[in-house]
């Protein structure tokens, strides 16, 4: 059930205080990844209900969510689209500004990553306040993506960004949360 599983990536999870900046309680997904068990069932999990829907890309969000993105699309059969921070794709580019904690940062896509109408499932290791996520929806939609879901390890139910990407229409799958 999605519950045991769900207590073995608790377990797997390691936490860091104080990082990147003090009061900040970082999850740290590497302990996941090391251990091959928790690493294939987080995969497993995050795709299991569209296992068989013909999703045709995934896009995972730079950095952490290249690493479950590339492993879903695999399980998906599905190909790969990366949505990087700026200035480090090298074809022409369409971009989204989001707000940070302090100031903005820039997400961008290539300009022909995405077939009109095409099924795309969003990857990220976490949802925080869901606004990295919430940029790459409206960045995806408006080169034409239909966003069947958006799936990430980690929510962190405190800081909403659930309630953000479902304002959106798109629905949210997550595995275990942190209070
Ligand atoms: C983390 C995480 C998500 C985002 C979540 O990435 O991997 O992408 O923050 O935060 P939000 O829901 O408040 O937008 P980060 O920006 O630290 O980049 P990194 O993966 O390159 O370390
Ligand atoms: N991204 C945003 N908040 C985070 C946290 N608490 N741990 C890991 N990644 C994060």
């Amino acid at each position: 059930t999605l519950n045991t599983i769900s207590e073995e990536l608790i377990a797997s999870i390691r936490t860091i205080p104080d990082y990147p900046k003090e009061g900040i309680l970082f999850r740290d997904i590497t302990t996941l990844l090391s251990d091959p068990r928790a690493f294939r069932r987080a995969v497993d999990a995050l795709v299991q209900p569209w296992a068989g829907s013909k999703i045709e890309q995934v896009a995972g969000i730079e950095a952490r969510g290249f690493i479950l993105g590339g492993a879903v699309a695999h399980q998906l059969s599905a190909g790969f689209l990366p949505v990087r921070k700026k200035g480090k794709l090298p074809f022409k580019t369409i971009e989204q500004e989001y707000e940070l904690e302090y100031g903005t940062d820039t997400i961008e896509i290539h300009c022909d990553a995405v077939k009109p109408g095409e099924k795309v499932i969003l990857v990220d290791d976490l949802i925080a306040t869901g606004g990295t996520a919430e940029a790459a929806v409206k960045l995806l939609r408006s080169a034409g993506a239909d966003i069947v879901a958006a799936c990430f390890i980690v929510d962190l139910p405190e800081l909403q960004g659930r309630a953000k990407l479902e304002a959106l229409d798109v629905p949210v799958r997550t595995l275990v949360e942190f209070p």
